[in-house]
């Protein structure tokens, strides 16, 4: 949710930020823009639309050299004012002495406006960040302070979430940065710094890198670097060394990330349950877990919390942990569990998935659960991320970058992590060796059934090209792919734009029924296993109300073809890994039909991959 970026050094300033915003447009991409020092001014370049829009407009400009070698940059997911030129990022002060970029929101803005306005300030812009930028200058010139003191002495006025990079052209060798709740890297190279909302922009240059906590300010001056707190204590610099590499951010040959993402799953899944499954033993190796083995085994009951995708595959988490550990299990809206009276206990663990780690809604209900003293783990993705460094333990997916907003790769590890803790756990009560290692033994074919599915895309594309000009769109699932389900209908939505609702199959009879007509089909998840006899129940309930059906069903099964109108084959194998395998054609089908609307798949409009504000 907004990116931004900044380099100091005596590289130009400009290539490298452009290139940062596009690592970074996953964020937002409804304006972009930069800022570069040049000659002892700042010199803005701002405009509507994605980062390829505002390269455009700078090329149109016939720049022969960009002098500056200190610069900000930013992409934009609007909260306050439309996407526009005017209120894209980098804002100047009211003098033109800063500028800044910022990421979040700062929700006393409207008063401090006042006190400004009073002073004569103007604004450009319908923005927050404007409005800090000038309480940065205000204060600047009143106390007669450096850069540095006079962002953190703002700091100190400003309430919400954010990340902000701040230049003043009276101290061209400082760069400021400071988060609370949003995040912020500092990449260290060689004479020169890298400051990004993520790693992503920064692997290339460096793999060295210092995450911010929460309240602490990074200060880059003459060639180094110091943090501090808000409340103005030093802090050490903790360097860690970044893992990922340049080829898993490029797009490899395929036409978008989203597809490479999908067809990444194979080895994803591989990654995921790489040095953790113990067949012999009929066990799991979570390192990250080892020490918590006293609390875990006392554990009476789980709350699972997450956002979109990362719900969907707690769904399916949940009813692996009843019946494998045989914990009472709930999945929670991660915003709802931040602000309701939840009722748990010390014997609750709370478990927060989330690709990104950022995501503001479920970084709040850790807070939560830890005010709570809930052993808090985490399922998350990016290695370093808010959410990773929040909780008491944690299980990282190791699916590798994400970079389509859709969520796909992630989103198959997150099912499998959550199967592979539900053994975990299940492995300290009554779970027996055999029944786990029957478990264990079927996860590690499922990369290869996962390519057997791949292997048929083209047939996928073909059944999306037939459904793509329908505007509705049921997914139904029971049980264990209830969840697949509404992760189907979440898929299709995001890239397709058309409408799709995904539901227990079991709720149709009781309402959603009636919406059922000729252009009103359904794909119903319908696998040889536990459930299939009711499943085609449901399919039949809506043919006889003249609805079509895609069936999602296991290879071999002849009858659901004289049931369904289209059948999508998935390999056979245990019900609870179903859903696992069930995501992918899911996948396929949503982007296909996405590219067949002709919408730009990666970055479909109004979204962003990484949600930092509540
Ligand atoms: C946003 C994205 C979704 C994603 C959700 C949770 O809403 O658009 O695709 O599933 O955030 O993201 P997380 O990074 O926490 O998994």
């Amino acid at each position: 949710m907004c990116g931004i970026v900044g380099y100091i050094g005596k590289k130009q300033a400009y290539p490298v930020l452009i290139k940062g915003l596009e690592r970074l447009e996953y964020r937002g991409y409804d304006s972009a823009g930069v800022a570069l020092l040049e000659n002892g001014a700042f010199s803005v370049y701002k405009k509507k639309g994605k980062v390829a829009e505002l390269s455009k407009f700078v090329k149109n400009k016939n720049i022969k050299n960009f002098s500056g070698g200190v610069g900000i940059a930013h992409t934009r997911w609007a909260t306050h004012g439309i996407p526009s030129d005017r209120n894209a990022h980098p804002h100047l002060s009211n003098n033109g002495d800063i500028v800044i970029v910022h990421n979040g929101i700062i929700e006393n803005y409207l008063s401090i406006k006042k006190v400004l306005l009073k002073k004569n300030y103007k604004f450009k812009s319908d923005t927050d960040t404007e409005v800090l930028a000038n309480l940065i200058e205000d204060i600047k010139n009143n106390a007669k302070v450096s850069i540095d003191e006079a962002v953190r002495l703002a700091l100190l006025q400003v309430t919400g979430a954010y990340a902000i990079l701040v230049l003043s052209k009276d101290e061209p060798n400082t760069m400021v940065v400071a988060k609370i709740g949003s995040p912020a890297v500092v990449g260290i190279g060689k004479g020169e710094f890298f400051v990004a909302s993520d790693a992503t922009p920064i692997v290339e240059h460096t793999k060295k890198v210092v995450y911010l906590e929460d309240r602490e300010i990074a200060i880059i001056k003459n060639g180094k670097l110091r943090i501090k707190t808000i409340d103005n204590k030093i802090k050490n610099l903790y360097v860690q060394k970044l893992e990922t590499k340049i080829e898993e951010l490029e797009k490899n040959g395929f036409p978008h990330f989203m597809l490479k993402e999908i067809f990444e799953q194979p080895e994803s899944l591989r990654n995921t349950m790489r040095g953790r499954i113990l067949v012999d033993k009929g066990g799991i190796k979570f390192g990250g877990l080892e020490k918590f083995g006293k609390e875990l085994r006392s554990l009476k009951s789980l709350t699972i919390t997450a956002m979109g995708t990362a719900r969907f595959t707690g769904l399916v988490g949940e009813y692996a942990f009843e019946e494998l550990a045989k914990i009472p299990t709930k999945v929670e809206y991660s915003s709802e569990f931040a602000y309701r009276d939840a009722s748990v206990d010390i014997n609750t663990g709370f478990i927060a998935i989330s690709q990104s780690g950022e995501t503001a809604d479920t970084l709040n209900a850790v807070k939560e659960a830890k005010r709570k003293n809930m052993l808090t783990l985490g399922v998350v993705n990016v290695i370093g991320s808010s959410i990773a460094r929040a909780v008491d333990a944690g299980i990282y997916n190791h699916a590798g970058p994400e970079t389509a907003v859709a969520s796909t790769k992630a989103s198959t590890s997150q099912v499998l992590i959550l199967i592979m803790l539900a053994v975990y756990l299940g492995r300290m009560r009554d779970l027996s060796k055999a029944k786990a290692q029957e478990i264990l033994k079927e996860m590690q074919r499922l990369p290869n059934l996962a390519e057997k599915i791949l292997k048929n895309a083209n047939e996928i594309k073909k059944l999306a090209k037939k459904y793509s000009k329908n505007n509705n769109f049921f997914f139904l699932g029971r049980k264990y792919n209830a969840g697949a389900a509404m992760e189907g209908a979440l898929k299709l939505k995001e890239c397709s734009y058309i409408h799709a609702e995904g539901i227990n199959a079991t709720e149709l009879k009781h309402g959603p029924l009636s919406l059922i007509d000729k252009n009103f089909p359904s794909l119903v998840i319908a696998p040889n296993d536990s459930m299939y006899e009711k499943s085609k129940t449901g399919i039949q309930e809506i043919k006889a109300r003249g609805g079509r059906v895609i069936a999602v069903a296991t290879e071999g099964n002849r009858e659901i073809k004289t049931i369904a109108d289209d059948v999508i084959y998935i390999p056979k194998t245990l019900e609870i890994l179903t859903p696992i395998l069930a995501f992918i054609p899911m996948q396929l089908f949503a982007y296909y039909i996405a590219v067949e609307r002709g919408n730009d798949v990666d970055k479909p409009r109004n979204l962003a991959k990484s949600v930092t504000v509540e």
